[in-house]
């Protein structure tokens, strides 16, 4: 048995499910790996010795590439002052002041350490801000494993209650979603383009943001960017600085540290009471390391053509993938931005096709995701795309010799459930 395999039998006895949550690959396709040993750049190795080119990023933690030194050595020289102390250390106000600095609406930040923590904060600093208990959420966006934006078992219709649903990009669905709100809105939630899993990708309408703002300024409720997935991919600022919009509280996380662990909430002044009011912490948040590996990340965001960089990759791979997806016959639909693309096929409602590509990459050593936005990341050069295109131009052989024969993908387990 392969140490893959073993390990997986294993942590079905000590974890629920198996492994629970978006790491886990029981909704992924047969050969992919769960456990893996080490990773540098883009390339990462699992526990039998086979290394990936990987376009996931760990869903978009890694920003300038796995085990990025000069982020490392911020880390670890913070980590032998100190980390955790009964006071906190001066990297948290140059944190702060670095990160207000780069995103233009903040004028405060409240570092915690999951995207969860920074979203459920911005929730309540709008519910403390209006006294109004009412959020509007996109149907299908994702901002949380939280009761409050949750559907999970284990949630209750009461702690869903203050929800109302609008279709994103959708601006009359959003305007009846006011109006059903009445004089109850606190927060219009948005994520910066809608990157829902398992359906095509959509680039914000500027007309949708727009009017999300004025009506959250008719209204008095507060418009929270949810930048957790997509912050800095996108822009050096706050994602929605793209279509000239600014949020009043932003929500971050994922690779403003590179990984390691440290998310935020930023807010304009119009919020800054509201923020004093709250009583929110946490044991870990004053931990001064990931503070460290922050200020590192945000110098790399400030001074490099990261983001230049990876949106020209992403322009290769969306190019060369068109090329040889249609040289081979097959329709791949590539949506989101070019650095956090998403592949569907054309004629392929359950999907088989989708994990049968996927799996054929996988073989050919470069980890793709059959149904959830990937991402580009800074360390990836032109020859991980060309290989990446290579590995793609297999796999469509590939599937192709298998599509009259492919069985039906097993229904996709539901992974925030
Ligand atoms: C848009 C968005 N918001 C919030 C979250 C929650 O972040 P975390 O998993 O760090 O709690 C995620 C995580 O994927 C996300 O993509």
């Amino acid at each position: 048995m392969s140490r893959q395999d073993l390990l997986k039998q294993r942590a079905q006895q000590v974890f629920p499910r198996g492994i629970y949550g978006h790491l886990s690959t029981r909704s992924m396709p047969e050969n992919y790996p769960q456990f893996f040993t080490s990773a540098k750049g883009v390339r990462m190795t699992d526990v039998d010795g086979k290394v990936y080119i990987d376009y996931m990023c760990a869903f978009g933690l890694n920003l300038f590439g796995y085990g990025d030194e000069e982020i490392n050595d911020a880390f670890v020289k913070q980590m032998l002052k100190t980390d955790t102390l009964t006071g906190v250390s001066e990297v948290m106000v140059e944190l702060a002041e670095r990160f207000t600095g780069i995103v233009t609406h903040a004028d405060w930040a409240i570092f915690v350490k999951n995207g969860t923590d920074a979203t459920t904060l911005g929730a309540m600093i709008a519910r403390a801000h209006t006294k109004r208990d009412k959020i509007i959420i996109a149907e299908g966006a994702y901002h949380g494993a939280a009761a409050w934006c949750s559907a999970s078992p284990g949630t209750t219709a009461g702690e869903r209650a203050g929800r109302i649903s609008c279709t994103y990009n959708d601006v009359d669905s959003l305007e009846r979603a006011v109006a059903e709100a009445g004089n109850d809105l606190a927060a219009i939630f948005a994520t910066p383009f809608k990157h829902d899993v398992l359906i095509d990708q959509a680039e914000p309408d500027a007309a949708y943001a727009r009017r999300a703002r004025e009506l959250c300024d008719k209204t008095g409720a507060l418009l929270v960017v949810d930048d957790v997935r997509a912050g800095f991919k996108l822009a050096r600022d706050c994602s929605w600085a793209t279509v000239g919009v600014e949020p009043d509280l932003s929500a971050w996380g994922k690779c403003i540290a590179n990984g390691h662990p440290i998310s935020a909430l930023l807010g304009s002044d119009k919020a800054r009471a509201a923020a004093a009011k709250i009583f929110v912490t946490g044991s870990f948040w004053y931990a001064g390391a990931p503070m460290a590996a922050g200020l590192a990340t945000l110098d790399l965001v400030n001074n490099t053509d990261y983001l230049e960089k990876i949106e020209g990759l992403g322009e290769r791979l969306r190019v060369g993938l068109h090329q040889r997806a249609a040289a081979q016959g097959f329709s791949l639909r590539q949506t989101g931005p070019t650095t956090m693309p998403l592949f569907l096929f054309d004629e392929d409602p359950d999907m088989r096709m989708g994990f049968c590509w996927s799996s054929e990459m996988l073989k050919r050593g470069v980890y793709v995701h059959p149904w959830h936005n990937m991402f580009l990341c800074a360390a990836m050069t032109e020859q991980d795309i060309d290989d990446a295109l290579a590995a793609a131009e297999g796999a469509f052989g590939a599937l192709k010799a298998q599509r009259a024969s492919l069985e039906p993908v097993p229904k996709l387990q539901a992974i925030f459930g």
